[in-house]
């Protein structure tokens, strides 16, 4: 078989330990070519997978055989790289999120789409294979109409994470490289994956943000919700302040007759367990997965090298890409309220906050515990709540 060949952009932790693999390991691929201005993870790289590595970016390009580009550059860099591959007239798979503005990510769409070349986003989860039978499901209605998906994805990134516990710059939880934090990071992936179960896109979205656990500019945790087009419910959880011994993954998809549960589906690996729950009886049966050991990366990188070599086409296109980014930057303004909330009166919740208050310690300090606020010097970690606060309503 004419197995594609793909060049690497950015060969850090997702590259090297999940897409580089898949895409050796593919039907119909090669990596041919690596990029990557760090000596470090390009010597580790071309170490592993075996290929050409260029420092440089146009000796990248111009690499013989290169055919297409996958773009794993912290999120900043996606549209210079992404306008550069389309400029050597070579299809892009980017990933996500897309850019840190809209305006970047319109902006690659262009581009390819000027150089008449394939432009995708890596939404890989949607081919993982629990989320494929899933998505058999709804279309077969299995679960009645669909009212609800509520998704938890969540994972602990302190200030110093870095993917391969080796020790890096942590652009994660850097705004202007990162673009935000827990949800710029981790939401793209709820909400390509509900419009793909639901076969629907999202039209209204809302957001809460907090910057609750870890000390760095973003926000480490939030909740979105929002409404498909017919109307299906969708609601997410997504965290860096989330200790991986807890769980952490969770999709479930509600109907009203019954209720899947993915568990340990949405991340990296493949495998987890998918179970129905009959609305009927009550009772839960696991749900038989075909392919549920298949890397979910390999299935997405031979989807997308099948369409570069006119074997089928992607099954997403560049604007669909660009409403996901629309949706999770219109919830990133809204998780960052413009400015303090009035205060909240004393005595809610347990009553605590009065007491509070009547120390001097008011809920007028809370207001400014969440992201995007004026940061006034907050409580030493890991208790960043003014005390008294307690379990009461903070918002
Ligand atoms: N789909 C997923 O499961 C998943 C998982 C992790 C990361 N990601 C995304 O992949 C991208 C990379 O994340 P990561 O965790 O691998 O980060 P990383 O920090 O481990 O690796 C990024 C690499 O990009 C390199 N780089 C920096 N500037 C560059 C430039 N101008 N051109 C080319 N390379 C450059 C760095 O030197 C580094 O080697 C991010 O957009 C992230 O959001 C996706």
């Amino acid at each position: 078989m004419n197995k594609l060949g793909w060049g690497i952009a950015g060969c850090g932790w997702v590259a090297r330990d999940y897409v580089g693999p898949a895409m050796q390991a593919s039907a119909n691929g090669r990596i041919v070519a690596l990029h990557d201005p760090d000596p470090a993870s390009l010597q580790r790289a071309a170490a592993l997978f075996g290929a050409p590595a260029h420092a440089g970016l146009d000796a990248f390009l111009a690499t013989p055989g290169l055919q297409a580009v996958y773009v794993a550059a912290p999120n900043h860099v996606h549209r210079p790289l992404v306008e550069a591959a389309a400029r050597a007239g070579l299809p892009v798979l980017c990933e996500k999120p897309m850019a840190t503005t809209l305006a970047d990510a319109k902006a690659m769409v262009d581009a390819c789409a000027a150089a008449g070349v394939l432009y995708a986003t890596a939404f890989y989860q949607r081919f993982h294979a629990a989320h494929r039978t899933l998505a058999a499901m709804v279309t077969e209605g299995r679960l009645g109409t669909v009212t609800a998906i509520r998704i938890v994805y969540a994972c602990w990134l302190p200030a110093d994470w870095a993917g391969d516990g080796a020790s890096q710059d942590n652009w994660r939880i850097d705004p202007r490289r990162a673009g935000g934090g827990a949800l710029m990071d981790l939401a793209p992936h709820g909400l390509d994956l509900s419009s793909y179960l639901l076969n629907e896109g999202l039209t209204d979205i809302a957001a809460i943000g907090q910057a609750r656990v870890h000390r760095y500019g973003v926000e480490d945790g939030a909740l979105l919700m929002a409404r498909s087009r017919s109307g299906v419910m969708v609601q997410m959880h997504v965290a860096y302040n989330c200790p991986e011994t807890l769980p952490r993954r969770r999709l479930e998809v509600v109907g009203t007759a019954g209720m899947a549960v993915a568990t340990d589906t949405m991340g990296q690996t493949p495998g987890g367990t998918l179970d129905f729950i009959d609305a009927a009886t009550g009772v839960t049966e696991p749900v038989p997965v075909p392919g549920a050991d298949r890397s979910p990366f390999m299935s997405q990188v031979e989807a997308f090298a099948d369409a570069v070599l006119g074997q089928g086409s992607f099954p997403f296109t560049g604007t669909h890409d660009l409403h996901v980014m629309d949706l999770v930057l219109r919830a990133q303004a809204q998780a960052k309220p413009p400015g303090p909330l009035l205060p909240i009166p004393p005595g809610e919740g347990r009553g605590e906050g009065a007491l509070a208050a009547d120390r001097g310690t008011g809920s007028a300090d809370s207001a400014r515990s969440l992201v995007g606020r004026d940061r006034a010097p907050r409580p030493p970690h890991p208790n960043p709540l003014p005390e008294g606060e307690g379990a009461g309503p903070r918002l």
